[in-house]
């Protein structure tokens, strides 16, 4: 069931499994609808654990593509920790086991950030030359990217903008160093402006522990120096909240509905 909420569409489903699944059919959706003579179909990862499901679905349906429908689809990473490649906390480690690894994508197609990098500001700026040298870019231009997953905090926070953090500010780069006091360590993020002018942004959010951050970010008031979920607007895209019932749970019905 789908609910416009401020030209924000919110789909309430059963589960996790049906969130990984719905997303999964979204995302080639739109890859199919956009078609291998548009050029690359780019997707932004997210981290944490609720996208591992949706990357084992990817990864079945990968199977089901032809290769070179599948050989079109080139990955990103919307944020990642500031850790080396093989570290447990690596998003793109993630991404490798649950499935860059078993869907078999050529390394070419796999841009992800070099967090092994000590100095995350330099980090950050590899990934921003990476993205303009992809995307063709000149300065001051932004990438488009096809589809972008994002994740929701308890805190609010989604990619590796947390609350009150300077990443939240930033207006020109592309990517960002992000100092994150409560970890004591920095992220590299991508920054809203990169997010915002992604053709479609799908937000995936699970589990009762969510379900009082997604009423502040949705129906709450607009403070997003705390909550920077209510950041993401896409500018000329989509914008989907794909939440099970569990973490819908503190909503009012007429956004269920
Ligand atoms: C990360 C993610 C982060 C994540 C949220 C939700 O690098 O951890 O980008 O923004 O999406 O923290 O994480 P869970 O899916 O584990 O709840």
């Amino acid at each position: 069931m789908a609910k416009k909420n401020l030209h924000v569409e919110i789909k309430v489903v059963k589960d996790l499994d049906e969130i990984s699944r719905t997303a999964a059919d979204v995302v080639i959706h739109q890859a199919n609808e956009r078609g291998s003579s548009s050029g690359p179909f780019t997707l932004a990862l997210s981290g944490g654990s609720t996208p591992r499901l949706l990357h084992n679905r990817l990864s079945l349906e990968a199977s089901k593509m032809s290769r070179r429908a599948w050989k079109n689809f080139h990955f990103f990473w919307g944020d990642e920790r500031h850790v080396p490649a093989e570290h447990p906390q690596s998003n793109y480690r993630m991404a490798c086991e649950t499935l860059l690894n078993s869907a078999a994508v050529p390394a070419q197609n796999i841009h992800r950030v070099y967090a092994e990098e000590p100095d995350a500001v330099i980090a950050a700026e590899k990934y921003e030359r990476e993205l303009q040298s992809f995307f063709n870019l000149n300065t001051g231009q932004l990438p488009r990217l096809d589809c972008v997953l994002l994740g929701v905090g308890t805190d609010g926070h989604t990619a590796s903008l947390f609350p009150a953090t300077n990443a939240l500010k930033e207006k020109r780069r592309l990517v960002a160093a992000n100092r994150v006091e409560k970890f004591q360590t920095h992220r590299i993020t991508m920054t809203v402006p990169v997010f915002n002018n992604a053709a479609l942004i799908i937000f995936l959010v699970s589990g009762k522990q969510k379900a009082p951050v997604l009423r502040e970010i949705l129906e709450g008031d607009n403070r997003p120096d705390l909550l920077p979920a209510q950041l993401i607007r896409p500018t000329n895209g989509r914008l989907i909240w794909l939440v099970d019932q569990a973490a819908a749970g503190c909503l009012s019905d007429s956004l269920k509905v």
